[in-house]
């Protein structure tokens, strides 16, 4: 994990079933916390974290993000004819352009371990990040504080180890999440003893949930191609990452600065565009009113 973080990958090719009917056409990575598609959050946290190159695993329906980060032609004319500035730098915005966005297919929707795979000819044999979109993590009062990838592409770096991100969450919820059982290093960081998939409460060795940010190494591309299929028929990127525990003996937990959204279900999208919400002044007056009347 010698070099810098330069390639994320984003793999966004699930069904996003929890969000039909709007995802039989609208990828569940553009629906919008206010006026900003999930995926431009996550793009923002690749680009503040170093990433120039950002891999996005899609399958053959989504075309919605590819169209996004590509130039508008008609619309860019338009707004540039009429003197929009702001929005027309808003339009052009979504990608800087020292970064290039490179696409490819995920054939059938294989699990998360198998989206990553796909990812293998581009990213090659370098460290690298992976962001689940749905995962919005914000950190500081206006989203200005490090993101949670650059703070962990930070720690990868510094302690030449794989670095994954969790989270304490409720001990009744772990079967919802892939847990660790880690020995503390400091107050963020943990070396990983081993990790369950969904364990029942009473079985789950901490409430520690890993969620939507990795940074590994090329490595696990090899572990990838020789994991079996795990936990309901899918490639488990956690079963590789137990094979690289098991070869490295090093992989760390970390416990990120911020505040994450599940914004893969309905309840989190809401509190996510609330947080947001209050977070624009314009908007504090009409929520605040709302929120009372209700
Ligand atoms: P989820 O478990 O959230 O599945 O995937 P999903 O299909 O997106 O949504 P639901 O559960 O049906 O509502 C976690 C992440 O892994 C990606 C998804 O796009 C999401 O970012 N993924 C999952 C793939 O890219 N390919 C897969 O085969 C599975």
């Amino acid at each position: 994990m010698s070099k810098p973080l330069r390639k994320v990958v984003f793999p966004v090719a699930g069904l996003g079933t929890r969000f039909l009917p709007a995802t039989k056409v609208v990828a569940k990575e553009m629906l919008p916390v206010l006026d900003k598609p999930l995926i431009q959050y996550a793009v923002d946290e690749a680009v503040d974290a170093g990433a120039d190159t950002l891999i996005f695993v899609t399958n053959r329906y989504k075309h919605a993000i590819a169209d996004y980060f590509d130039k508008a032609y008609e619309l860019e004319a338009k707004l540039q004819e009429k003197g929009k500035d702001e929005l027309l730098a808003l339009v052009q915005g979504t990608l800087p352009r020292h970064v290039r966005a490179i696409f490819v297919t995920q054939p059938e929707a294989l699990g998360l371990g198998h989206a990553v795979l796909c990812a293998r000819p581009v990213v090659g044999d370098e460290p690298f990040g992976v962001v689940l979109p749905d995962d919005l993590i914000w950190n500081g009062p206006t989203g200005s504080g490090k993101g949670a990838l650059r703070q962990m592409a930070e720690l990868a770096e510094a302690q030449q180890a794989g670095v994954i991100a969790v989270e304490e969450v409720p001990h009744s919820e772990t079967d919802k999440y892939g847990i660790v059982d880690a020995t503390r290093i400091d107050e963020r960081s943990a070396l990983i003893r081993y990790m369950v998939e969904k364990p029942k409460p009473a079985d789950a060795p901490s409430n520690l949930a890993v969620v939507g940010r990795y940074v590994l190494p090329g490595r696990i591309f090899q572990l990838l191609e020789q994991t079996t299929p795990g936990a309901g028929g899918e490639i488990q990127l956690t079963d590789a990452i137990e094979a690289l525990l098991m070869e490295q003996g090093k992989v760390l937990a970390y416990r990120f600065e911020g505040t994450r959204f599940d914004c893969g279900n309905k309840a989190g999208l809401v509190r996510a565009t609330m947080h947001m919400a209050m977070q624009d002044p314009t908007l504090v007056p009409t929520v605040r009113a709302f929120l009372q009347q209700l």
